[in-house]
């Protein structure tokens, strides 16, 4: 997969793909990431990337020219399966959208700084907007790199034992069960037996209780889904 992203601010994204499985992936080759500066595509001296709205209002706007350059130049060198928009208003990642996009072969991320993009950006380019949840940051890089670990993670290859990423809580939309390892006693604290007595069935029986009890105490909300 190759993962463009554009932003004003690339210096804010780079360090989660220089360790642990964001990295292993882009050695294995599965990924391949680049990032754009906006500020590369700006033709005026005073690499002006923002501008007051239209109409009057609080915040700056991200201008379209040096987005449409940026993303034109990219579209001109391949075709992109979705060109994403980070925004707080976009629709809420889930685990359903990562692992839909997890399957594509070439996508953009463009994350919003400031009050957000000029409208013409969204109405001509994007073909999905993306919010990684209710609440407003300062801008979408965050979120940017947060989708970018959902998908990656999933991409056949990039996890060690192929199976790990399908037992990730909300798979099956039920959250995950409790996890033990050694030692079986702590202090007393004891490892519940059922998962030291070598018997697969009742283990995976239990889990399954286990997933469904945790959910229904902490998210009802995805046993009605
Ligand atoms: N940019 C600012 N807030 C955001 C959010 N919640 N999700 C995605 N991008 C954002």
């Amino acid at each position: 997969m190759r993962i463009d992203i554009i932003s004003v601010v690339p210096e804010l994204m780079r360090s989660p793909f220089e360790a642990s499985i964001m990295k292993r992936s882009i050695e294995k080759g599965l990924v391949e990431v680049h990032f754009h500066n906006l500020r590369d595509y700006v033709t005026d001296n005073y690499r002006q990337i923002d501008d007051y709205q239209f109409g009057g209002g609080a915040g700056m706007v991200m201008m379209i020219e040096p987005i449409d350059k940026c993303i034109s130049e990219l579209k001109a060198a391949r075709s992109y399966d979705e060109i994403i928009y980070m925004t707080p208003d976009g629709e809420t990642l889930n685990q359903g959208m990562a692992n839909s996009i997890s399957l594509l072969k070439n996508i953009i991320i463009l994350c919003g700084h400031y009050k957000g993009v000029d409208q013409r950006v969204r109405d001509q380019f994007i073909t999905k907007e993306i919010s990684i949840g209710d609440y407003v940051l300062s801008g979408g890089e965050l979120g940017g790199i947060i989708l970018c670990d959902s998908i990656i993670r999933l991409i056949p290859g990039v996890l060690g034992n192929e199976t790990s990423a399908l037992t990730d809580s909300f798979q099956d939309n039920l959250l995950a069960p409790p996890i033990y390892t050694r030692p079986a006693d702590y202090k007393g604290w004891k490892v519940p037996e059922v998962l030291t007595s070598g018997n697969f069935p009742k283990i995976e029986a239990w889990r399954e209780e286990q997933a469904y009890q945790h959910t229904k105490k902490r998210r009802p909300d995805l046993l009605d889904e």
